[in-house]
């Protein structure tokens, strides 16, 4: 047997092309959307995610504000310029790109942007407000695994959900999001015991470990939904935290790296930037 794929290439682009005309609807009102990604010093990775959020926020007709700081940036520099961005009206979306260089405080940092502004969702209050079920910015990396398991599965209620990795930026808020649509979430972690066979349990497997090819084959239920989150460079070129050629034998549906979970990331964080937006504006 042979998976479905998950095309979230083609899933991204069709949220795109949505949200472009909600942007056009906007723009007919006087009101354009606006990203600032702010990104302190030279991280080559970082550098190609910032000019790909800048492009494609661009594309659907927002407005993108880069600001470029050196890594030696101090602290209390980027924090003005936060305070710079929170207070300006044109700005919908404030961006900080991760990791910050060493001597900078990122949850410091990180919450000196005014929440509502808080497209990343990594502000303690948006955290909170997606724990107890209030209105929140949700991360946008577990937003768009959870709207291709949405797409896929229709409800996710009563599926016993394993999610593999308990980062604040992917696994927390994906157990979060999970739970809020009523599935069975368990966390995995370097600690589990027996994780193999807890993931077997799994009708919904969330891959976010950064290890490449780490989820096995055995390790899938047969009929599985596999989400994998993982992005490795490795000498094959790009791979996944799943085995995707043993896993694809085994599972119902799976998204493929490249070209599954990563495009959707992007997307929604043009979603968060029209969410807000459109509450600024509300
Ligand atoms: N670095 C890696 N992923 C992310 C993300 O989703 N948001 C931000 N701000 N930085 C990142």
């Amino acid at each position: 047997m042979s998976a479905t794929l998950i095309d979230g290439k083609a899933f991204a682009a069709g949220l795109r092309t949505r949200i472009a005309t909600e942007v056009a609807a906007m723009k007919a009102q006087g009101i354009t959307p606006g990203l600032a990604v702010v990104l302190v010093g030279e991280d080559p990775a970082s550098q190609v995610y910032v000019r790909s959020k800048g492009k494609q926020t661009l594309e659907v007709g927002m407005n993108s504000y880069e600001h470029k700081l050196p890594a030696e940036t101090p602290e209390a520099d980027l924090l003005a310029l936060i305070e710079r961005l929170n207070a300006d009206p044109a700005v919908n979306g404030i961006l900080v790109q991760l990791p910050l260089p060493a001597h900078m405080d990122e949850e410091a940092v990180i919450n000196a942007i005014l929440p509502e502004k808080d497209v990343d969702g990594f502000t303690v209050l948006n955290v909170g407000r997606l724990a107890t079920g209030q209105k929140a910015m949700v991360p946008c990396t577990p937003l768009g695994c959870l709207m291709m398991l949405r797409e896929h599965l229709g409800s996710l209620s009563g599926k016993n959900a394993v999610v593999i990795g308990r980062s604040n930026i992917v696994g927390k808020p994906m157990a979060q999001l999970l739970l809020r649509d009523s599935a069975t979430v368990t966390i995995a972690h370097s600690r589990t015991q027996d994780l193999p066979g807890l993931c077997r349990t799994a009708d919904i497997l969330v891959a976010a470990v950064g290890r490449a090819n780490f989820v096995k084959g055995d390790w899938v239920k047969p009929g599985a939904t596999v989400i994998d989150v993982g992005i490795n460079r490795t000498d094959d070129g790009l791979v996944g935290d799943v085995d995707f050629a043993e896993a694809e034998q085994v599972a119902g549906a799976i998204t493929p790296v490249p070209g599954g979970v990563g495009p959707m990331t992007i997307a929604c964080l043009l979603a968060n930037t029209l969410t807000a937006t459109a509450r600024a504006n509300g």
